[in-house]
């Protein structure tokens, strides 16, 4: 990156943007506790003592209730981290938000079935790994006009069903054929792990029961089947993990709500690499992670929380609801090429 770093959010700020463009809509008790530490001069000052990527409000919310705080009003949240807040630090120090969310399946789905057959995946960031296996969940897309969709895996329909919503594009008659994959993560989940397990149930947002269900089905899945994770960092893994790819398939290098974790120089070398490497990339990333990128379609996000934007090789092509439940695509849609050769 050149010139000077750009200048952090503010807790406050941070806070306040969490309870109006992410828990807004999705979680009454994390828009609450959000915009409550928002207006709380004493607990921002607090939070503001820890680093930067650790005063993330889905952190901080999941540090209190895995000490035992439940949902509610946030006086109970503020009084929780003013008493116990030596107890939280280690918890926010030790853990991350690795959150899973199987349901951006439904997302990548419509993308990856559109390139060239079959695919070899990479993720980078791929936690638990419960997103690298697009094709081994079943999916009813819901479209407009018509009737929903039902797409299952080739040996038959998966104990987990990703429902989502796609406006403006059909799904794709057949899911992607992925002949290989491999993921990289500083800190990969063992998806057989109770205590891991336990963590990631705890970062799913108060009321959203759905993603619970979600979770425990995906990580099931996992569990008896697991995909081969690599410990590290994605920039220093990624060139490595190419290099393994087999020949004769789209090589896809993707990831989900993890680039957001790199600051503005990772971001860019991140960007120079994977674009220099014989692969397609797939980003689905929060609207601020490559402002260049949303900036260009910023008037076409739709109406609601938390939409990520989802591009391929650079190019914007829809808006991503945060956790699957909608995919918008832009009026650009790639036509579908399935069961082409690459
Ligand atoms: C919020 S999770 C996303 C998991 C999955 N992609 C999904 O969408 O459900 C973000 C993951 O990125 C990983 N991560 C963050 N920075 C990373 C880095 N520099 N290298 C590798 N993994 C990283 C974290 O450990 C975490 O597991």
């Amino acid at each position: 990156m050149t010139g000077a770093a750009a200048q952090q959010p503010t807790v406050r700020e941070v806070y306040q943007q969490f309870a109006q463009c992410e828990a807004a809509g999705q979680s009454v008790v994390f828009e609450q506790w959000a915009a409550g530490v928002a207006a709380d001069p004493e607990v921002c000052a607090v939070i503001d003592t820890l680093p930067g990527v650790k005063r993330q409000p889905n952190l901080v919310f999941a540090a209190a209730r895995w000490h035992g705080l439940e949902p509610g009003p946030y006086g109970a949240l503020r009084r929780f981290l003013l008493e116990r807040w030596n107890e939280l630090v280690p918890t926010i120090m030790r853990r991350r938000t690795q959150t899973n969310e199987a349901g951006r399946c439904a997302q990548l789905v419509p993308l990856l079935a559109s390139l060239p057959q079959p695919l070899a995946l990479i993720e980078v960031g791929a936690s638990a790994g419960l997103t690298l296996v697009p094709d081994r969940y079943s999916y009813a897309y819901h479209c407009d006009e018509a009737d929903a969709v039902r797409l299952d895996p080739d040996d038959g329909p998966s104990p987990l069903v990703l429902h989502s919503e796609l406006h403006g594009i059909r799904p794709p008659s057949s899911l992607p054929l992925v002949v290989w994959r491999a993921g990289v993560d500083l800190d990969p989940i063992d998806p057989r792990d109770p205590d891991a397990r336990a963590w990631l149930e705890t970062l799913v947002w108060p009321g959203e029961d759905d993603r619970l269900a979600r979770l425990r089905a995906a990580l099931d899945l996992a569990a008896a089947d697991p995909v081969p994770i690599v410990r590290g960092d994605l920039l220093d893994e990624l060139p490595g993990l190419v290099a393994q790819a087999p020949a004769g398939a789209t090589l896809v290098v993707f990831h989900s709500a993890v680039i957001v974790y790199l600051d503005d120089a990772e971001r860019q070398r991140f960007r120079d690499l994977v674009t220099s490497l014989p692969c397609r990339w797939v980003s689905n990333e929060g609207a601020t992670v490559f402002p260049d990128l949303s900036g260009s379609v910023e008037a076409t996000r739709p109406a609601g929380s938390g939409h990520h934007l989802l591009s391929l090789d650079g190019v914007p092509v829809g808006w991503a609801q945060g956790h699957g439940r909608s995919l918008t695509w832009l009026s650009n849609p790639l036509p579908p090429q399935h069961n082409e050769t690459p």
